[in-house]
């Protein structure tokens, strides 16, 4: 006899990720793997990580003690990493007090939690389409219908936001990535930001902003962030992953007061508080300006790898592919031409020998399928080079063979 176990129904909107699937049939031995956004390894301040560690762990008496960072402690994170982020954010023109700073077990914990606060079964949550595959993953368990707003090279249209605020149904709120979003590696310009901000305040329409990748620009820093302008009408995620190392899993929101005490509560509910060991440790890392010098030499290594992916995009993709190029971030989005469907085509890809990941996945409803993402940050240069030249191949042989037929 088995034990029926009665999933959910939340249960029933989690699905595996198609990238980290995909990132398992990467790590097999020859696999050029230009799929998963994984940050170069070879970025992570290893030997000022090793040396905080063992501040951290120095037995001193008092607060900053080893025993007081092994200890449970506060859901809202470590008090000094607050004012860090509060301070680092005022910089770039937010209004942002400390006890606004709510540390989270990434940034994609942000997302969830957001998803907990403010997603009841069947509301509406606008998105961008395509957006990040992350947050429809953590939005979904909790029963939304996605609204795709239109956009252009530029990010979304202001207006579409009015389609997400009509008398039916009104969104709890629209989430954006103005910088080098994933996947898509655009960057919204000032103007549209300011527009996209007005008119989700003469509409009521929160937004939930996702910032990840602003600082990773190559030539000129992005304008400021959306939540600059929106004031309590905008929760802000950031992260350390891509500036220090994901494995630390540390990212914090800035949330409006009104809304601060629910995202704390489920926060508490979730995991209690963020590693404090992991808060004490970055703290430590970068309170004397680390990142001022580190930075800088993740932005050159990325450009000169987006660099060698745009070369090698213009020497070896067939004609009818369309990319731009990114002014920052990790990924080009290539879109093929329309009767080609790059998730049919990945098993042949893999098995010529490079991987990457289809763009359907990223569309809040799908379809797309000539689309696809290539990440240049985890590969060299001359490792790309080499991968977009076996994609070419496939796509090649794919547009003189079968899998050309129109009414795929
Ligand atoms: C747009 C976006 N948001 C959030 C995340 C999650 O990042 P973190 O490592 O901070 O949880 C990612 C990770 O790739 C991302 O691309």
């Amino acid at each position: 006899m088995t034990t029926p176990w009665t999933l959910a129904r939340r249960a029933k909107r989690l699905n595996p990720s198609t990238i980290r699937e995909i990132l398992k049939i990467t790590e097999r031995p020859g696999i050029i793997s230009l799929a998963g956004g994984l940050p170069s390894a070879d970025t992570f301040p290893v030997q000022a990580l090793r040396d905080a560690t063992a501040e951290v762990l120095r037995d001193t008496a008092g607060a900053s003690s080893a025993r007081a960072a092994l200890q449970y402690a506060a859901s809202e994170g470590y008090g000094p990493l607050r004012e860090w982020v509060a301070a680092d954010l005022n910089g770039q023109g937010l209004k942002v007090d400390a006890d606004q700073v709510l540390i989270t077990t990434g940034s994609q914990q942000g997302l969830d939690l957001a998803g907990k606060v403010l997603i009841d079964p069947g509301s509406t949550v606008a998105v961008e389409s395509p957006t990040y595959l992350g947050a429809l993953q953590a939005f979904a368990p909790y029963e939304p219908e996605f609204i795709a707003l239109d956009g252009d090279d530029d990010g979304p249209l202001p207006d579409a936001l009015d389609a997400a605020c009509s008398a039916s149904q009104r969104a709890r709120f629209v989430y954006l990535l103005p910088n080098y979003q994933n996947p898509t590696g655009r960057c919204v310009p000032a103007a549209r930001r300011l527009a996209l901000v007005q008119r989700a305040a003469e509409l009521q329409l929160p937004i939930v902003e996702d910032n990840p990748y602003g600082e990773l620009w190559f030539d000129q820093a992005p304008p400021p962030p959306l939540s600059a302008a929106a004031g309590d009408g905008a929760v802000y995620l950031g992260s350390f992953s891509k500036v220090l190392a994901p494995g630390l899993r540390l990212g914090y929101l800035v949330a409006p007061r009104a809304l601060y005490p629910k995202l704390l509560q489920a926060k508490q509910a979730s995991d209690l508080h963020t590693p404090g060991f992991n808060q004490r440790l970055v703290h430590e890392v970068i309170k004397g300006g680390f990142l001022r010098e580190h930075v800088p030499t993740i932005r050159a290594r990325y450009k000169a790898q987006r660099d060698a992916m745009r070369a090698a995009l213009a020497a070896h993709l067939p004609p009818g592919c369309r990319w731009q190029t990114p002014a920052g971030g990790m990924f080009f989005w290539i879109e093929l031409p329309a009767q080609l469907d790059a998730g049919a085509l990945l098993p042949l890809a893999v098995e010529a020998g490079v991987a990457y990941v289809p763009g359907s996945t990223f569309y809040p409803h799908g379809g797309h399928a000539n689309t696809l993402r290539l990440s240049f940050v985890t590969a060299a240069p001359d490792v790309i080079e080499r991968g977009v030249q076996l994609l070419a191949q496939v796509l090649d042989s794919a547009l003189s063979g079968p899998l050309s037929g129109g009414n795929r």
